[in-house]
């Protein structure tokens, strides 16, 4: 989705959005663009491609400015195109936007009809349009900017910079802005890792605000016209946590960071001498009369969703619904009062997410966010939120979300059956020894990357997989699919196993591998039927399992041995030999592997 970065201080500018704007790459962007207001008028300049292309051209212009706002497109209206990417002017007002305006037509037509010429196919260039509109009509500036944003309907989050006062305004809805507060400047933008190396201290916008950047003041208000005060926060994530490391991926690290991250999402959350498990500011609702739970979520999210509503029915006897948040919102859900929605999410701004739960909550659901980043919106809406700890993630596929998310619904799980006095003491400190060996599991998981690699390249030339896994490995299985497709482009589709005989048998020979996530758990016997099938159509197994001995093993064309463990934790150690393959396919095949194309880190549009 679109990045927006914004400088007003002392320093150049340039060098610090063109900086900002290449730690907001990940979120995905076809076009880049930069505008710098230096003594005189504003400098523009947009290009089609990387931000690497924008820095070219800035590299030999010595472009002079201590205000500006730099902005990548991820076209939604209009192909991406030097002439759609932002920012866009009219007048003296120039915007860039993350976002959707869905009256944008209505707009402008109205606009055109009072002789605003428009240049772009994009639905933002209504926005400078209309300010100027109202500024013609003898608004200030900051009256144009809130009657505008009245005005529009959908989602934005907007960088705006008036010429001829020099002053800044960042305003949002529905799509997130945070503004970072340094020693006499500030800073904003769509996302921590953009100035994390910059600040630690931000504010995080809320729906209507707009801050105000006017020779070093800052003031909020919201589209009324009323002050608001938001609260200055800290957040301790290091400046080495949102960069590579050493690593030739954003990816690669964080499938490595598991461990720690897996550690950190149980830090200060579990009580092994009273066998509980408690997170800090969560009061869940009177949890005797939750009927149903709800967990809804988009992509690997919703796979988390599926994995916690096995270990919540399995354990605790909780009827627990599933849904993805695109769907759920349009049909219609029976709710009841007092049921407890949960909406996972990695980045908190996932716009069906978040309005999934704002449905749940106007039928009377009690709202539990699980997210990662704090201050997101799904975080400050939801009555309660559980943050998964596991540092920015910046790879577009999400690997280390998954599995903290996955973390959380175990600890979630034990929280409520002792809350319900369905688990016992000693039941659930046995639970959390099975849990706290995670991390090293997955360590010794990821000491076999090197073979893993091996069979990457074994398996790279092929165009079509299929991912069968049964109960709760299932979730594991479409996960694993999902991760090969979003990064090496190849077809991969995931079934639960006992589907395959019912149509997409039809597909197997020796040009599909058949990957099964296939532990020694309770499916395991019937599992085995499966790939007998598969084999007997010349279908090449590639068997993760934790166990290794089975005939099953000595069959397969490859087999990845993980560790053992509880069978709601097994995913944790089955996804991620999964993630390693997914990886060094893509890596060999030489794609873009932390912006895949047309993938988007933060989905902020519906
Ligand atoms: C897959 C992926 C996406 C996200 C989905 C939800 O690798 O990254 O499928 O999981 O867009 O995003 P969040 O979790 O931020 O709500």
């Amino acid at each position: 989705m679109c990045g927006i970065v914004g400088y007003e201080g002392t320093r150049e500018a340039c060098d610090i959005l063109i900086d900002a704007l290449s730690r907001l790459e990940y979120r995905g962007y076809d076009s880049a663009g930069i505008a710098l207001l230096g003594q005189g008028a504003i400098h523009i300049e947009r290009r089609k491609g990387k931000v690497e292309e924008l820095r070219k051209i800035l590299d030999g212009a010595s472009l002079k400015g201590s205000i500006g706002l730099a902005h990548t497109r991820w076209a939604t209206h209009g192909a991406p195109s030097e002439k759609n990417a932002h920012p866009h002017r009219a007048g003296d007002v120039v915007v860039v936007h993350n976002g959707i305006i869905e009256n944008y037509l209505a707009l402008k037509e109205r606009l055109k009809k009072g002789g605003h010429v428009f240049v772009s196919d994009t639905d933002t260039e209504v926005i400078p349009h209309l300010i100027t509109d109202y500024a013609q009509k003898g608004g200030s500036f900051v009256d144009s900017v809130r009657l505008a944003l009245k005005e529009l309907k959908g989602s934005w989050a907007v960088g705006i910079l008036k010429e001829s006062e020099r002053t800044l305004v960042a305003a949002k809805n529905e799509s997130p802005l945070i503004v970072g507060v340094g020693d006499g400047e500030y800073f904003i933008a769509s996302d921590i890792p953009a100035i994390i190396n910059r600040t630690d201290r931000f504010i995080f916008l809320e729906d209507n605000d707009m801050a105000i950047f006017r020779g070093r003041d800052m003031r909020i208000i919201n589209v009324e016209g009323e002050d608001v005060v938001r609260e200055v926060r800290q957040v301790r994530w290091s400046t080495e946590m949102a960069e590579k490391g050493g690593y030739s991926h954003f990816m690669l690290k964080e499938i490595f960071e598991q461990p720690r991250a897996i550690s950190d999402t149980l830090l200060g959350r579990t009580r092994e001498e009273e066998g509980d498990v408690e997170f800090e500011g969560v009061v869940l609702p009177d949890l005797a009369a939750v009927r149903k739970i709800w967990m809804v979520a988009c992509g690997t999210s919703h796979h988390a969703c599926m994995i916690g509503k096995h270990m919540i029915e399995t354990n605790l006897r909780i009827p627990v619904e599933t849904d993805m948040a695109s769907e759920f919102r349009y049909r219609n859900p029976i709710m009841l009062p007092g049921d407890l929605f949960i909406a996972v999410s990695q980045s908190g701004e996932t716009a069906d997410t978040i309005a999934a739960m704002r449905e749940a909550r106007s039928r009377g659901a009690s709202t539990l966010s699980v997210c990662n980043v704090l201050g997101s919106t799904l975080a400050r809406e939801a009555d309660n939120v559980i943050f998964t700890h596991a540092g920015p993630e910046i790879g577009v596929a999400s690997t280390k979300a998954f599995t903290t998310q996955i973390s959380v619904m175990f600890l979630l799980t034990l929280h409520i059956g002792r809350r319900l006095g369905i688990l016992g003491r000693h039941d659930v400190r046995e639970r959390l020894r099975e849990i706290r060996a995670i991390p090293r599991k997955v360590r010794s998981v990821l000491d076999a990357a090197p073979s893993i690699r091996a069979a990457a390249g074994r398996y790279m030339s092929f165009r079509d997989f299929l991912f069968l896994g049964r109960g709760i490995n299932f979730p594991t299985a479409l996960e694993g699919a999902l991760k090969l497709k979003e990064i090496s482009y190849i077809h991969a589709e995931a079934y639960a196993a006992g589907e395959m005989k019912h149509g997409p048998i039809a597909l197997i020979d020796d040009g599909m591998p058949v990957v099964c996530v296939s532990p020694a758990d309770r499916t395991y016997k019937k599992t085995c039927g499966n790939m007998e099938e598969a084999m007997a159509r010349k279908g090449n197994i590639i068997l993760i399992s934790d166990d290794g001995t089975h005939e099953m093993a000595a069959r397969a064309a490859e087999v990845i041995t993980v560790p053992s463990a509880a069978y709601e934790l097994q995913p944790i150690l089955s996804i991620v030999p999964l993630q390693l393959l997914a990886y060094y396919i893509a890596d060999l095949l030489g794609t873009d592997v932390d912006q895949p194309r047309n993938l988007a880190k933060s989905v902020t549009v519906e």
